[in-house]
């Protein structure tokens, strides 16, 4: 990020905060998504909620599409107090030192929200998000997305299909072995850049929940979509720990409580979206969807689930069985 551009984010940022007693306290969200999708949504609910039950005490500045920050950036914006709130995805939390986000990222660990939901609204999601305080971050809640599916110019009806492909991924050593699991070559890449990535050429194809696809208008740029529904991608909402610490007690009370009422929201909606999004994508007419037949999924499925066994290394097996034990996962029966 410049440098200047971090100074003057700073900078208003401190006068945001407590320099004037009867102004509203500013809270920047930052985000790399459209308005329109499960996370801007819920953003956008988050702020309204805010500002209803402060009683305009709070103000919350919501930056959709990477327009403050692109990925990357926005995490260490977070860290620096120049942002206050984020909701990266879970995949983007490897880079901050926390492997074990990637556990999300493990290929089809989830049949359904309702298995996610057993961990993201559980025990071991917690645990997981306290595993962010030593870098200065306080995990509030989940919201999801949906599950993710490659696209190409070319149909996708086999592993073997991705085969010498460039695909995009986000930052996470799981994703990246995914990939290579398929013979591809993974391109780590911010999610702003990948739309002009796909038209251009630079990336052949890339995985994605059809909200994030649609929005970005990446059908567009992709002949094929193959629902392969391979692998979950959703969002951990966090804040500035000491930005959160340091507010008024009662104030922070509120914001927890239009916290709750979002994620309700989010996770209410993130189907619905998608499910929204897939039927506009048909109806474009620029992308031929796909649904495999159940031979085909389990091609890719057992191309793909000893991704588990290789990442179990980096992401420490005893979340990996956590998160087994939860969801009834069984690597085994395939
Ligand atoms: C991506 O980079 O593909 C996603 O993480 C974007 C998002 O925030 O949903």
């Amino acid at each position: 990020m410049k440098f200047s551009k971090l100074l003057v984010a700073m900078f208003a940022g401190a006068i945001s905060f407590g320099a004037f007693a009867d102004q509203p306290i500013v809270i920047k969200f930052s985000h790399v998504v459209a308005q329109d999708t499960p996370k801007g949504l819920a953003a956008n609910h988050f702020a309204k909620r805010a500002d209803e039950l402060t009683k305009g005490k709070v103000k919350v500045e919501v930056y959709a599409n990477s327009t403050l920050y692109k990925d990357k950036e926005e995490m260490e914006a977070l860290q620096l107090g120049a942002v206050q709130m984020l909701a990266p995805s879970l995949a983007k939390f490897g880079p901050l030192g926390v492997k074990e986000f990637e556990v999300f990222d493990l290929p089809y660990i989830f049949d359904d929200y309702n298995e996610l939901h057993k961990v993201t609204q559980g025990p071991v999601g917690q645990q997981l998000l306290a595993k962010l305080e030593p870098k200065g971050i306080r995990g509030l809640s989940y919201w999801d997305n949906g599950f993710k599916s490659f696209s190409l110019n070319a149909p996708i009806k086999t592993p073997a299909d991705l085969k010498g492909k460039k695909l995009r991924i986000q930052s996470s050593k799981v994703l990246e072995e995914e990939i290579r699991a398929l013979g591809g070559l993974p391109q780590v890449m911010a999610f702003s850049e990948v739309y002009q990535a796909l038209q251009t050429g630079v990336v052949d194809g890339t995985e994605n929940p059809i909200s994030n696809l649609y929005t970005q208008k990446m059908h567009e740029v992709q002949k094929h979509l193959t629902m392969t529904e391979h692998g979950y991608l959703g969002y951990a909402v966090i804040v500035n720990k000491k930005f959160w610490d340091g507010l008024p007690a009662d104030i922070r009370g509120q914001l927890e409580t239009a916290m709750k009422e979002s994620t309700v929201y989010a996770n209410k909606i993130a189907k619905e979206q998608n499910d929204k999004d897939l039927d506009a994508v048909k109806k474009s007419g620029k992308t031929e969807v796909y649904v495999p037949t159940k031979e085909e999924r389990l091609a890719f499925k057992k191309a793909l689930v000893p991704v588990h066994k290789k990442m179990e290394s980096r992401i420490g097996s005893e979340i990996i069985q956590s998160l087994y034990k939860e969801t009834g996962f069984n690597p085994g029966a395939l």
